[in-house]
């Protein structure tokens, strides 16, 4: 695709999804000045709230935009031993916030750091972490493992009620994709939280692959951060979605 091509898209695919709020937000606030008196309470209150998701959901949308924008001009990665561990209960904690009905059972089996930049693989957690929420079945527990691979350490982010079909998991990772899904018909979100991820872990050498099963009612995100840096990692790992994981010598 030519860049001058992918850029009008960008800018298309963005008006549209910035348009798509505001569009709400002005028909709902003109809705209640033009009918003040004849609206009830609950009326009211129903519209502001609506007024309200859209408002985060536009201020989700920007600060995502700032994102791709920041991590195309700042290549720099600052890669720093990180505790693992910590650094998802953080993850988790920030997550809650929007989720009190969530749970997260976080299981760890790996004392050893991993080497990456601790803002942005916080970022990349955040965005997995909160899919999960948002996409499984309402009060399911979020199951969240981290253990050692080789060169690497896996965090597993498990989620149940919600499955994504193997053909979509390669476009899941595109800018502003969205899966035509009853899923996501009924949570917001502008398509980017993924496509951001992928990018921030690629730049710290690890990478994400996703296992999802039908039957057993599951998606599972995984993430592989390397333990070390890149000059000294003897293996990569092969990724291919819902195959068996292949770690293989450089
Ligand atoms: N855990 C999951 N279970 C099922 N579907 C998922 C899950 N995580 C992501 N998806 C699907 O992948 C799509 C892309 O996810 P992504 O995080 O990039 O965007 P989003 O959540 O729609 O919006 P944003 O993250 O920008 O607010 C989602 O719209 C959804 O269809
Ligand atoms: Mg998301």
């Amino acid at each position: 695709m030519q860049p001058d091509k992918t850029k009008d898209e960008f800018i298309s695919t963005l008006s549209h999804e910035i348009r798509t709020p505001l569009t709400s937000i002005k028909g709902f606030s003109k809705t209640m000045l033009d009918n003040w008196d004849k609206l009830d309470d609950a009326s009211k209150k129903k519209f502001l709230n609506i007024i309200l998701e859209q408002s985060d959901r536009l201020i989700n949308l920007v600060e995502n935009v700032l994102s791709i924008a920041k991590t195309a001009r700042e290549t720099e990665i600052i890669l720093k031993e990180i505790n693992l561990s910590k650094l998802i209960k953080n993850v988790c904690d920030i997550v809650k916030i929007n989720y009190k009905n969530k749970d997260f059972k976080i299981i760890s089996s790996t004392m050893i750091n991993s080497m990456a930049d601790k803002d942005r693989l916080e970022q990349v957690f955040v965005n997995i972490v909160e899919n999960a929420c948002k996409y499984s079945s309402k009060d399911s527990d979020i199951e969240i493992r981290i253990e050692n691979k080789c060169d690497f350490n896996v965090v597993s982010i498990k989620n149940f009620g919600s499955y994504i079909e193997e053909k979509e998991i390669e476009h899941i990772f595109e800018k502003f994709y969205r899966i035509d899904n009853y899923l996501t018909s009924t949570a917001q979100g502008s398509g980017l939280g993924l496509y951001i991820a992928k990018m921030l872990i690629e730049k710290m050498n690890g990478n994400i692959k996703v296992n999802s099963s039908k039957e057993e009612d599951f998606t599972e995100f995984l993430v592989y951060i390397p333990v070390m840096e890149p000059e000294r990692m003897t293996q990569k790992v092969k990724i291919q979605a819902n195959k068996p994981r292949e770690v293989t010598d450089v």
